[in-house]
């Protein structure tokens, strides 16, 4: 069967020669437009005036719009219509559009649009939290508080109590292929339009809203991306609106492209947060009560950021069992690039925050934090007389929780008792070098926590020849799902997936769909495909029923052939046995995921289908006079359930780990004073390269069925392994804590400078 196998991504081929087609390579007409954005050079204040005569003036352009000019809405924003395509008033960061250029070639128009004379009288620009909070310069009206129990009391009657403060960094997503569209202006004033996106159906609401249109005169089409990660969520509906406009007022084909540098100023990253914490545990260093508090930098607009805040609340436990607990989320509003998606979406800092807690508390009590962590976890087999700890803050019951013996299996493959034994000798003997290792764990809850998000449609053809045409609403952004979507197509029809084409997605073929996000792309997209092809399938077997006059179950599709009781056909004849019968060869299928039940403003309920494991065992070395650091080793086991395609999953765990970590240690966000970014390109802002990967990197899959009914019982594979990468910087942190009897204090990023500043500090 076509499921389970480790297939190569489907475009493999074509990545690697170069032949992949992205929005950027689609060949263009005659006579296109290619567009650029003028951007704010302040943080804040407000538009007194701009004087583009020179923009206009200059070579190759064709056209200049400020917002006056925009037909219908000007608006891009995926939640609550505060994000202006081009500012109006006031203006909100360093990086956002003013006006827009139309000229003969991208250089052309990425040189006028820096030709603009914008007044703006500034104001004070909010950048940090203080100022923030000050302000009262935040999203909702005030924090929203997610927990159970009397928090102060269980904290002030446990028998140790800590606190302390963590920076967590923010991220940028440093796609390969940077933000993209185009588009086609049709007869009757439609439009199609291309766009490197991760949710196409937000775009073609977008574009018809700017354009005054219904939105079934837009169509948009999403072959590939060159990466998202959470980055196409939402970020590419300027460029796509943009385009669209002026293909509208030009008649001319419009594209656009972000150089790498207008693509970091103008886009949202990773949110960073600060998290406070203070925390009531017991002899055995297990939490009786924990206060966390979450400072949440938004930027701008509100784009996603209160499912992110969300999420990271959701995952403030991450595995581990808290009798009484309290989480405090303030979503603050900063004149910065409106934070967004980013790979975890907000998971990763709540998870953080209570690694870092386990941490503190080993520190406390001078233990392998191993131990701490193995005291906290949820247990779901408690013994007769004894509580199960098993119910997670916000209600829902974690049922399938398989972390210990997850744990107690990759202690014992990546050898972790002896090395750990072997770091402590080595630091011992070693004055300039240290060395650290950590166990971390991640329990990540799958499904969208709008629970109306969590649906997916697919239309599935199969022409007279037996080749078979395969479309659904997912977005293929890297992650293989493509792929993995084509092996539940081929296994259910019994073929072979070189008789299934895969094709572009297309609000044509699939409508009102999900951005492909919060991992459930298979899970949500495999189920679909599958009910299509069913569909189709259940036709073809009444057909041959009845031909035979035999059951159901007596006709089977595999080998790329039909069996039924006295006769084999190939899957090809009966394709066209149904054809000449006039049976419909083409389905759609829809899939709903069930149990899903939430109370986003109580904090309450069952967010997740289920949950998706993984442990991760990261050795370090850093050196203690510079603090520059190497990751030596990494051992990974991971839970995909039943793996779709163990090769694709293996490929997003290893990158998810290597994104993960390169988050917590060399990516570092820095804005000045006066609001501006100053990382942004690959010469300020480290992402880890080949090299930076470990040395010896050992990842296995945990081999054992999703318990809920998902598509063969795989489970979602996209974000989790980002979270491995936290035993990166536990590593990191027990290598500082080496180098003396202090507390370590290491923020993040851990950079070489927070490493250093770190070891100071422990050595007091
Ligand atoms: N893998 C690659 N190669 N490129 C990407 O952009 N995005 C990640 C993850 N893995 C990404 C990736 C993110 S943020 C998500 S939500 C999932 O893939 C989305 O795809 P899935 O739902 O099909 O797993
Ligand atoms: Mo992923 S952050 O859910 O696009």
């Amino acid at each position: 069967m076509s499921v389970t196998k480790p297939l190569p991504h489907d475009a493999a081929r074509l990545h690697v020669t170069g032949e992949a087609r992205y929005v950027d390579d689609i060949p263009t007409p005659k006579g296109t437009l290619h567009l650029a954005f003028g951007l704010s050079s302040a943080a804040a204040g407000t538009l007194k005036s701009m004087d583009l005569a020179d923009v206009q003036a200059a070579p190759g352009v064709v056209a200049v719009m400020t917002a006056a000019d925009l037909p219908f809405a000007n608006d891009v924003s995926p939640s609550i219509h505060d994000e202006p395509l081009l500012a109006t008033d006031k203006v909100h960061y360093v990086g956002q559009p003013l006006f827009l250029v139309a000229a003969t070639s991208h250089l052309a128009a990425r040189k006028a649009a820096r030709l603009g004379k914008v007044q703006i009288s500034e104001t004070k620009p909010i950048l940090d939290i203080e100022d923030a909070l000050a302000q009262n310069s935040r999203f909702e009206d005030g924090p929203r508080i997610y927990g159970r129990g009397d928090v102060e009391a269980a904290i002030a009657s446990a028998p140790h109590q800590i606190s302390g403060q963590l920076v967590v960094g923010g991220q940028e997503h440093f796609y390969l292929e940077g933000q993209a569209a185009l588009a086609l202006p049709q007869e009757g004033g439609d439009m199609v339009v291309m766009s490197s996106t991760q949710h196409p159906t937000e775009i073609q609401h977008k574009v018809a809203e700017a354009l005054g249109q219904p939105m079934h005169s837009v169509r948009v089409e999403t072959r590939r991306m060159g990466g998202g990660f959470g980055g196409k969520e939402s970020q590419g509906n300027a460029l796509a609106v943009a385009c669209a406009v002026v293909a509208r007022e030009t008649g001319r084909p419009c594209r656009m492209r972000y150089d790498r540098d207008d693509d970091m100023i103008i886009t949202g990253k990773r949110h960073d947060f600060r998290i406070d914490y203070s925390v009531g545990f017991d002899d055995k260093g297990a939490i009786q009560g924990i206060d966390f508090t979450h400072y949440t930098r938004c930027g701008w607009a509100q784009d996603l950021s209160l499912p992110v805040a969300d999420r990271a609340m959701l995952h403030a436990d991450n595995a581990y069992y808290l009798p009484a607990v309290r989480i405090t989320s303030h979503r603050l509003k900063t004149n910065m690039q409106s934070a967004t998606a980013f790979r975890g979406f907000g998971g990763p800092q709540g998870m953080l925050g209570v690694e870092r807690v386990m941490d503190h508390i080993a520190m406390h009590l001078g233990w392998d934090p191993l131990r701490v962590r193995k005291n906290n976890l949820y247990n779901t087999k408690a013994s007769t007389g004894q509580q199960n700890r098993n119910t997670t803050p916000y209600g829902q019951k974690v049922e399938d929780f398989i972390l210990p013996e997850m744990i107690d299996e990759l202690v014992a493959t990546s050898d972790y008792e002896k090395r750990r034994a072997a770091v402590a000798v080595w630091n011992s003997e070693n004055l300039v070098l240290k060395r650290g290792i950590a166990l971390t764990p991640v329990k990540f809850g799958i499904s969208f926590t709008l629970t109306h998000l969590n649906q997916a449609g697919a239309l599935v053809h199969v022409y007279q020849d037996g080749s078979i045409h395969l479309n659904h609403g997912g977005t293929e952004m890297g992650q293989g799902l493509f792929q993995k979507v084509a092996q539940v197509a081929a296994a259910r029809f019994g073929v072979d997936v070189g008789q299934v084409k895969i094709t572009a997605t297309d609000t044509g073929k699939v409508p009102n769909t999900s951005a492909t996000a919060a991992s459930s792309g298979s899970d949500l997209n495999g189920m679909a495909v599958k009910a299509a092809c069913d569909t189709i399938r259940s036709r073809m077997a009444d057909l041959l029923t009845e031909r035979h006059q035999c059951d159901r179950t007596d006709v089977i599709f595999k080998n790329g052939q039909v069996e039924v009781v006295d006769a084999t056909y190939t899957f090809e004849e009966v394709a066209q046995m149904a054809y000449f019968a006039r049976i419909s060869l083409s389905a759609t299928g829809f899939y709903k995921t069930p149990k899903l039940q939430w109370d986003r403003i109580k904090g309450k309920g069952r967010p997740f289908f289920y949950f998706a494991y993984g442990v991760a065992v990261t050795e370090v070395v850093i050196d203690t006079l510079t603090g520059e650091n190497r990751i030596l080793r990494a051992d990974i086991l991971h839970d995909v359930g039943a793996s779709l395609n163990p090769g694709l999953d293996i490929g997003q765990i290893e990158g998810g780990y290597v994104q993960g970590s390169g988050w917590l240690t060399t990516e570092e966000l820095v804005w000045d004073e006066r609001g501006k970014l100053r990382t942004h390109a690959p010469s300020t802002y480290k992402i880890p390269a080949c090299s930076d990967r470990p040395e010896i990197f050992n990842v296995a899959l945990w081999d054992d069925q999703n318990r809920e009914e998902t598509i063969y019982r795989s489970k979602a594979v996209g974000e989790p392994p980002l979270m491995l990468g936290i035993s990166a910087y536990a590593a990191l942190c027990d290598a500082v804590q080496a180098c003396g009897g202090h507390y370590a204090d290491l923020q993040t990023p851990a950079t070489a400078e927070a490493v250093f500043a770190a070891i100071q500090r422990a050595r007091g």
